[in-house]
C-alpha cells in the first residue's frame, strides 16, 4: 500500500518543484533588494491572535482554521495567514519601527480542495510596518508587481480599492447592512449570515452580483484625508509605471483592512481562484492584537496558483550545468576534485558516486536534465576534457581546467 498526501495537500517533486525553486529565489532576492529583512516565525500560533487580528467574522476564523488543544491545553490554530503573527511576532520584539519584513511558508485554511486552492499552500509576502506615508503603499504594490514580471507571469491585473478608515467604514457598514437587510430574503444563505457577520464580504459575492446594484460603496464614505491619501497611492503607481485597474467592489475577505486594499489577478486563471496576491493597509491590527499604534501595508502571494498560472510550457531551470562522466576509474580523485572546483565557480554540478559504464554515466546526465556532460577520460593526460552540449549533441575538446570549462558553458558552448 502506498501513502497518499492527506487531502487538499501536494507533494512537490521534480520536475514541479524547480519552477517553484525559481519562483521562491526570485522573490527572495527582490524583497532583499528593496531592504526587506528576513523573519521567521511559528507555523502555529495562538488561536487567539488569528481570532483578534483576523477577525472574528471571517471565512478563515469562522470555517477555515485548523485549531486544536495542545498537551498544555492551549488553544493552538495552524497559521492560515502571515499578517497577525508578522504583527504580533514585532510586537513581542519591542523593535523600532519601521521595519521592512519578508517571509515564506506554508499556510494551512481548511478549504473545499480544487486546483489553486489548497489546504496546505505556499506564501511569501512582505510587511512594511510602522509607515503611514502612501509611498509605503506604492511601492509594495510595486514590489509585487516586478516580482510578477521577474517571474513571467503574463496577463496580470493590479486591482485597487481604498476602504476609508475607521469612521468612514463604521458609516459605510451602517448604511450596507441597512442595504442588504432591505432585500435579505433575495440572497444566498452564505450572504445572509454574513449581513451580521461581515457585511462588507457580501459585496464580493459572486453569487449575489446583480442583487447588489446600487449598494453603498466604500468609495462613497470616504473622509478627506483617505481620499488624498488614495489619490497620493494612484498617483506614485503612475510615477513607479505600474498598471493597475480600480475596483470599487475589492474588499478583501480579512477584517484588518484600512485604506488600501489590491488584489494581483492572474487573468488566465478561473475566475474563482485567479487571485494570485493581495494585500492592503491595516493601521489598526498592532492595536487589535493589545500593542501600540503601528500604521502598516503589506501583501502575500499564493505560489501554488502563481505557479499553475506560469504553466507547464514556462520552463523548468535546467536541474544541472554539467555532469561529470568518469571514463576511466584510476581519474576519480580528478573528477570529483574538478566537479569540486566547478561547483565553487558556482556551476550547478554532479557525477555518479559509484563505478558506472561510460553509457550509464550519460543516461545518468539526460535523466538529471544536465545541460553539458564533461568526460574525464585519456584527454586529461594532455590537459584537456571533452565536453558535449547534450541537447545539441555537440562536442569540444577544450583545457580541463575550472575557468576554461566555466567560460565554454558561459559562452553556450560556442568557444573552443
Ligand atoms: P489572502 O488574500 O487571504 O491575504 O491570501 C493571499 C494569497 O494567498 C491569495 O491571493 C492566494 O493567491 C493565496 N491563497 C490564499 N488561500 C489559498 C488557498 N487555500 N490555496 C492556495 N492559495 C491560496 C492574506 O493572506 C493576507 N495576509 C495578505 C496581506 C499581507 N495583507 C497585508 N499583508
Amino acid at each position: 500500500m502506498t501513502f497518499r498526501p492527506p487531502k487538499g495537500t501536494d507533494d512537490i517533486l521534480p520536475p514541479d518543484s524547480r519552477r517553484w525553486r525559481r519562483v521562491l529565489r526570485v522573490f527572495d532576492d527582490l524583497a532583499e533588494r528593496y531592504g526587506y529583512d528576513l523573519i521567521i516565525y511559528p507555523v502555529f500560533d495562538s488561536t487567539e491572535v488569528f481570532e483578534r487580528g483576523v477577525g472574528e467574522g471571517t471565512d478563515v476564523v469562522q470555517k477555515e482554521m485548523y485549531t486544536f488543544h495542545d498537551r498544555g491545553g492551549r488553544s493552538i490554530t495552524l497559521r492560515p495567514e502571515a499578517t497577525a503573527s508578522v504583527v504580533r511576532a514585532y510586537l513581542a520584539s519591542g523593535s523600532q519601527i519601521p521595519m521592512k519584513l519578508a517571509y515564506s511558508g506554508p499556510m494551512f485554511r481548511y478549504e473545499r480542495p480544487q486546483a489553486g486552492r489548497r489546504r496546505q499552500f505556499w506564501q511569501v509576502g512582505v510587511e512594511y510596518l510602522g509607515e503611514d506615508s502612501p509611498q509605503a503603499d506604492v511601492e509594495v504594490i510595486e514590489l509585487g508587481y516586478r516580482f510578477y514580471r521577474a517571474i513571467g507571469l503574463d496577463g496580470l491585473e493590479v486591482q485597487l480599492n481604498t476602504l476609508g478608515d475607521p469612521a468612514s467604514r463604521a458609516a459605510h457598514r451602517e448604511a450596507l447592512v441597512s442595504f442588504l437587510e432591505h432585500r435579505r430574503d433575495d440572497l444566498s444563505e452564505d450572504s445572509r449570515r454574513r449581513i451580521a457577520t461581515n457585511p462588507l464580504r457580501v459585496l464580493d459575492s459572486k453569487e449575489d452580483r446583480s442583487k447588489l446594484e446600487g449598494a453603498p460603496m466604500p468609495v462613497e464614505f470616504l473622509s478627506t484625508d483617505s481620499i488624498d491619501h488614495y489619490s497620493a497611492v494612484t498617483r506614485g503607481l503612475e510615477h513607479a509605471g505600474v498598471p493597475y485597474v480600480e475596483n470599487p467592489q475589492l474588499v478583501r475577505g480579512l477584517d484588518y483592512y484600512t485604506r488600501t486594499v489590491f488584489e494581483y489577478i492572474a487573468t488566465g486563471l478561473d475566475a474563482a481562484q485567479n487571485a494570485v496576491g493581495g494585500g492592503g493597509r491595516y493601521d489598526q491590527l498592532a492595536e487589535a492584537l493589545g500593542g501600540r499604534h503601528v500604521p502598516a501595508v503589506g501583501f502575500s502571494l499564493g505560489i501554488d496558483r502563481i505557479v499553475l498560472a506560469l504553466g507547464e510550457d514556462s520552463p523548468p531551470a535546467t536541474a544541472l550545468d554539467a555532469f561529470v562522466v568518469l571514463a576511466d576509474e584510476p581519474r576519480r580523485e580528478l573528477a570529483i576534485g574538478l566537479v569540486r572546483d566547478l561547483r565553487a565557480g558556482k556551476l550547478r554540478v554532479d557525477m555518479e558516486p559509484g563505478a558506472r559504464s561510460v553509457k550509464a554515466q550519460f543516461k545518468a546526465a539526460d535523466r538529471r536534465r544536465a545541460q553539458m556532460a564533461i568526460v574525464v577520460g585519456d584527454e586529461w593526460e594532455a590537459g584537456d576534457v571533452t565536453i558535449r552540449d547534450l541537447s545539441r549533441g555537440r562536442e569540444a575538446r577544450i583545457p580541463n581546467t575550472a575557468a576554461a570549462i566555466i567560460g565554454h558553458i558561459q559562452s553556450g558552448g560556442e568557444s573552443e
